[in-house]
């Protein structure tokens, strides 16, 4: 009998140039539904900080940066539906247009515990940017109003995602494929 092979360990899903495209094209669609406006990026630590460091320079005129961070509330596959500030931004977003960036969004959990946390601060506009989308995973319904790629429920690191804090480094995004346990 043949023996299989492997699978490896990592497989491109998305390559850096892929990416680099369709980031362009969110920073042009979100400069112009917002006129000349002034845009808050508020990006969601770690996982967004190569996707909003592209995005902030494909987006023209005046834009500030911010950042939060959430505690991660996941027990390996399961999650609490809790989510905790961890560090809450500096700007005041009160009578500004305001963009949530996040690398993904899985159940929608986190994004929508932002969202709840952010309008009650009196924002002008409120919209949601991120580079991925796992509409399979999701068990909250939050509304995203920029999205880089829609992907298959798979688990995937690279360009800023991580597991266990490794592979963040990738330019690309790759499927990782975990021994089983
Ligand atoms: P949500 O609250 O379930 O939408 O979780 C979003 C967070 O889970 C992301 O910001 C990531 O930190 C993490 N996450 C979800 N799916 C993946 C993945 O495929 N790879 C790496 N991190 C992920
Ligand atoms: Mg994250």
């Amino acid at each position: 009998m043949k023996k299989e092979s492997p699978k490896p360990e990592r497989e491109v899903l998305i390559d850096a140039q892929r990416i680099a495209g369709r980031v362009g094209e969110i920073g042009r669609q979100i400069r112009l539904d917002h006129g000349d406006e002034e845009i808050i990026l508020l990006a969601v630590l770690k996982g967004c900080f190569p996707f909003v460091a592209d995005l902030a320079r494909a987006i023209d005129g005046d834009i500030v940066v911010d950042f939060m961070q959430t505690s991660s509330y996941k027990d390996g596959t399961t999650s609490s539906g809790h989510v905790q500030i961890k560090r809450d931004h500096d700007v005041d977003i009160t009578g500004k247009h305001v963009v949530v960036v996040e690398d993904i969004v899985d159940t929608g959990i986190t994004l929508h515990s932002l969202l709840g946390l952010l309008s009650t601060r009196s924002p002008k506009s409120l919209k949601t940017a991120t580079l991925l989308d796992k509409p399979g995973a999701r068990t909250q319904d939050v509304q995203i109003d920029y999205v880089g790629f829609a992907i298959p429920n798979v688990f995937v690191v690279g360009y800023g995602l991580d597991y266990a804090e490794r592979y963040r480094n990738l330019p690309y995004v790759a499927v990782l494929n975990l021994p089983l346990p």
